[in-house]
This record gives C-alpha cells, structure tokens and sequence, in this order.
C-alpha cells in the first residue's frame, strides 16, 4: 500500500516539531516547505538521518517549493510569526493573515482534496481565514489547539495528584486565547471526575495555568513560543485522520448551530477520522459554562470580523 504523503508548511520550530512526531509515528512520507532558502532542506536531512537510529522507514524532504506538496493527504500549516514576550495571539493577526492567505493559495493548488490542519496563531481566526481561502468543505479544515490545551491541563492535574499523566483525561474548549474554556467536570482521572479529587481552589490555580501555559513558554523562552508540545498534538490528529481513528478530540472546527454559534471556528470535541471532522460532539453544560462559551466566542468573533475578507 502506498503511504500517505503528509506536507508542513513552515519549517521553523513547530514544523519541524511536528515533521519529528509525525516520524516517529511512521505516518507517511514527509514534506516540509519554507521560504527561507536551506532550511526545510536542512531540517528534513537532519530528521531523515536520524530513521536509522529511531527505526523510520520514510521519505522525508525540504523544498521552497509546493510543488513537492503535490496529491498530500494532510497539510498542516505552521506558517507565520510567534509571539514575543508580552504579546497576545491577537497581535499576530494582520501578519499572519497575509501568509496564510498565500500559503493556502498554494496548497489548495497542488493538493485539491487535502485535510488542512491549522496551526498558526490566532488560530480560531486562521482556521477561519483558511476555510474561507481553500474553499474547501467544512470537514477538511480544522485548527489545532483543545489537544494542546487539554494536554497542559493533564500534565498539571497528574502533577498535583502525584499520579500518572496516562491516567488522565481533560477537556478545553473554547477559543485558543486567554478565554479558553477549561471543563473541570469533564476532566477524569480513570474516570473518576477531578472535582471529586481536588479542592476547588486548586482546581482554580490548575484552570489558571492552563489558560496562560502558552505565555508562562514564550516568557521562559523570550524568542518564541511552545513547540514541542503543539507539535505532539498535531502528529495525534494526523494520525487519527489518516488511521481513520475515529478519536473524539477537542479542535476549532467550523460550528454551523452548534453550541448555539454559527459561520465561527471554536474549540469544541470532534470525532477525528478518514473524513477530516466526521463530527462535532456537543456536550450538556451549566448556565455557567455555558457563560464562559459565549464569552471566549465572542473574543473569536470580534478577530474574525476585524480580518479583511
Ligand atoms: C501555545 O499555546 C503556540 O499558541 C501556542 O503555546
């Protein structure tokens, strides 16, 4: 069986991040595209020279050009400027927009029937701005970011349980920004809800963390942000996709009456499979977290609108 041909778009820090997971997981030949002369050649090298030590059987190369994207089964796009200390993701709009308006121009030129994965910050509005440019169906543009979120709620829960992070589950919805939607209801440990574990108050400081996990990196880092860790959630939803996992994910998918939001990409559980977003789960919740929703939509809503379309 032919494998599955995955292209990266970006070759900085989070490409190349993802470009290492997705091998590791043998989940297909891999593409890794920048503009800057050398460096997706220089980063698929040093991955492709290392299958022989990490038992990796692929073919992985750098090209400036998307022709080498040509017929990939998932794109991921990880193109545009991180943010410096003391920026929010909102301050990335404008610049961004412009890349990711081109760069799915291209994509979409070389790979007609692609799954997009977004990447790039502000991500709810980027994958909006992706959906818009690629004209693609609903199911086939979908932003990386609850996976992200949720795996930095685990680690902080596992840690102030002293427990293992495997016996964990959370879910964040919402926008990818300081609003975003920690659900300490629907966090488990084996099942067992965390409010039946864990005090309110440290349940608070857990929530807190979590929404501010991406700064406390870019403030540690001073010169970019997270990378290796949003690079493990994107290799996990490519390899739902293309294994067609059918894997309930939190991810910014297009909301057309769900959660009482339309024509807006937002946080919500998905079910992740051979179909791009096969499904958007919605989930019963209070008056409260129903607040929160609307709130952190809102945020979304007003970086949607402020983009030139
Ligand atoms: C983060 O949360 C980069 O937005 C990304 O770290």
């Amino acid at each position: 069986m032919a494998r599955a041909k995955v292209a990266i778009v970006g070759a900085g820090n989070v490409g190349a991040s993802v470009a290492q997971w997705a091998a590791a997981k043998e989940l297909g030949d891999i593409v890794l595209v920048d503009i800057i002369e050398g460096l997706p050649e220089g980063r698929a090298l040093d991955l492709w020279e290392s299958g022989p030590i990490c038992g990796f059987d692929l073919k992985i190369r750098g090209s400036q050009g998307y022709e080498a994207t040509a017929d990939s089964e998932i794109v991921i796009i990880t193109s545009g400027v991180a943010r410096k200390p003391g920026m929010s993701r909102e301050d990335l709009l404008r610049v961004n927009q412009n890349i990711v308006e081109s760069v799915v121009g291209e994509v979409v030129r070389w790979s007609p029937d692609c799954t997009l994965i977004m990447v790039t910050n502000p991500l709810d509005t980027m994958s909006y701005l992706a959906w818009k440019v690629s004209g693609f169906p609903k199911n086939r543009v979908v932003g990386q970011a609850g996976v992200l979120d949720s795996s930095r709620f685990r680690a902080f829960v596992a840690e102030e349980l002293g427990i293992s992070v495997e016996d964990t589950q959370a879910l964040v919805l919402g926008g990818h920004g300081d609003e975003m939607v920690p659900l300490p209801r629907y966090c488990t440990v084996s099942g067992i809800p965390i409010t039946q574990l864990l005090a309110c108050d440290r349940i608070q400081k857990i929530i807190d963390r979590t929404v501010n996990a991406g700064g406390e990196i870019v403030k540690l880092l001073k010169t970019g942000s997270a990378y290796v860790s949003p690079g493990a959630a994107v290799a996990e939803m490519v390899e739902a996709i293309l294994r067609d996992k059918k894997r309930i994910m939190p991810c910014s998918a297009y909301l057309d009456g769900e959660y009482g939001l339309k024509d807006i990409y937002f946080g919500v559980p998905a079910k992740l499979g051979a179909c791009g977003v096969e499904k958007v789960i919605e989930v019963e919740l209070t008056e409260e977290e129903r607040g929160f929703m609307e709130r952190s939509a809102a945020l979304v809503r007003r970086s949607i609108s402020s983009l030139n379309l």
